[in-house]
């Protein structure tokens, strides 16, 4: 008969009688007569025991046991305060599936060196946890926008133009022509919402940051929305609400996961609870000065430091809006009560973890776009199309971009960006 394999987790909640259960060897210990095996599958751990006298004949082979060696174990499960799970399982039959050489992976390795080998070092329990709230976050954002009827909509990741500033632009030799990778899906939204008023996407963005942060990845992942007829307050009630759905989601199905992580929960429940305060970017320049001592001359963009200053003074994040035109990219709608800033906002999360989002009406004005283009050094010939979508029907229009990366560094409390993706890459990661 074929054996019926269950999670160790559904082991776990059984609690009792004989299972089979499979993964791979999380920890071992033992003697010429015993031998502990901690197994883990993607549900859990538990502590299996295995003695010479019920497995005489393949005591051998179960000697040989090693980190990451791939098991099939059926045994019976027995409550043992002193497990790491409170159950052990009294090993009755062993499938050695798949051995392991000696595990290069240690308790007390460099930072570097997990990242070097991070196709093995991904199996920590940590990078597990990380990764199954990085899949509830995805899910949180189809949801999201699923459920106020956007459509999922794709845009190109080798494009012509610039959208975010040349300085961060990867370039690709496209057959002897100049193309680069995609760092929005913005301009192409544009075109989109003209079809489809309300869409969405989640795709990697490129940016050639030169900056060794623990907040830039050179490819990350982009959740973008963009809508026909919307309005700036429509925008932020938007993002508001999509950062609100994903935390509850994740407060939700990952407490475990954040446990793992030793996040503290009570720094997330803040943000489902409360409005997040929305001010100006000259309300913040003033709440910097008087309570930071930071004077920061109007124009200047909000460096990484006071942002960081500016979150320690609030426990949700962050929507700051009107910040001056000539930091902001060449499509942000000019304030109409105001020409020297835009009708553009920052989300800057909390405890430190930097920009979340990025938004903005767009300019409707095509004059107004064209010598925007051109202040930024790009050609409006090579955005003729894009310019098009002013020229046939033009009508309000906004959205915003979410650093998917950015949002699971702040949930799950990482150090490092560079935990939130299985293989990040960076100006110097580019391997493996
Ligand atoms: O503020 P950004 O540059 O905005 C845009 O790209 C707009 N076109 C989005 C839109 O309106 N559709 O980027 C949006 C967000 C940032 O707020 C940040 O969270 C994230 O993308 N981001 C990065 N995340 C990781 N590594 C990087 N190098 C990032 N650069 C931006």
């Amino acid at each position: 008969m074929k054996t019926k394999f269950i999670s160790i987790q559904e082991a776990l909640d059984t609690g009792k009688g004989e299972v089979s259960i499979r993964g791979w060897a999380h920890r071992q210990r033992g003697s010429n007569k015993l031998k502990f095996v901690v197994l883990r599958d993607v549900s859990n751990i538990i502590q299996c025991v295995l003695k010479k006298e019920d497995l005489e004949s393949q005591w051998d082979e179960i000697d040989k046991i090693q980190v990451e060696t791939s098991l099939q174990l059926t045994g019976t499960l027995a409550k043992d305060e002193r497990a790491p799970t409170g159950y052990e399982l009294k090993v009755k039959k062993v499938d050695i599936i798949g051995t392991s050489d000696k595990f290069p992976i240690t308790k007390d390795q460099s930072y570097e060196y997990t990242l070097d080998m991070r196709h093995l070092s991904i199996r920590s329990r940590k990078m597990i946890a990380t990764l199954k709230i990085r899949s509830t976050i995805f899910g949180a954002i189809h949801e999201y926008f699923r459920a106020k009827g956007f459509y999922e909509y794709h845009s190109p990741s080798f494009t012509p133009n610039a959208a975010e500033g040349g300085s961060t632009l990867f370039k690709v030799d496209y057959f002897g022509k100049e193309m680069f990778l995609t760092q929005t899906w913005q301009l192409y939204a544009e075109a989109g919402i003209q079809a489809l008023e309300k869409i969405y996407t989640i795709a990697p963005s490129f940016r050639a940051e030169k900056s060794k942060t623990s907040r830039h990845l050179t490819e990350y992942w982009h959740a973008e929305m963009e809508e026909a007829w919307t309005s700036f307050e429509n925008l932020q009630d938007h993002a508001e609400a999509l950062l609100k759905l994903i935390v509850s989601k994740v407060l939700k199905e990952n407490k475990k996961e954040l446990e793992i992580l030793g996040r503290d929960l009570k720094k997330l429940e803040p943000t489902i609870k409360k409005a997040f305060p929305r001010m100006t970017y000259d309300e913040v320049l003033k709440i910097l000065e008087t309570n930071a001592n930071m004077k920061i001359p109007w124009g200047k963009d909000l460096r990484t430091i006071e942002e960081d200053e500016l979150s320690k003074m609030y426990d949700t994040p962050i929507i700051v809006t009107g910040y001056p035109k000539q930091v902001k990219a060449f499509y942000m709608k000019e304030d109409p009560d105001n020409p020297k800033v835009v009708q553009g906002f920052d989300i800057i999360g909390p405890e430190g973890y930097g920009e979340l989002v990025g938004a903005s009406q767009r300019e409707e004005d095509i004059d107004k776009l064209i010598e925007e283009i051109k202040a930024e050094g790009g050609d409006p010939k090579e955005y003729e199309w894009y310019l098009d979508t002013r020229r046939y029907g033009s009508m309000p229009r906004g959205g915003f971009g979410m650093g998917v990366e950015r949002i699971i560094s702040w949930i799950c409390g990482l150090d490092n960006i560079k935990d939130a993706i299985a293989f990040p890459r960076t100006m110097t990661r580019t391997h493996p």
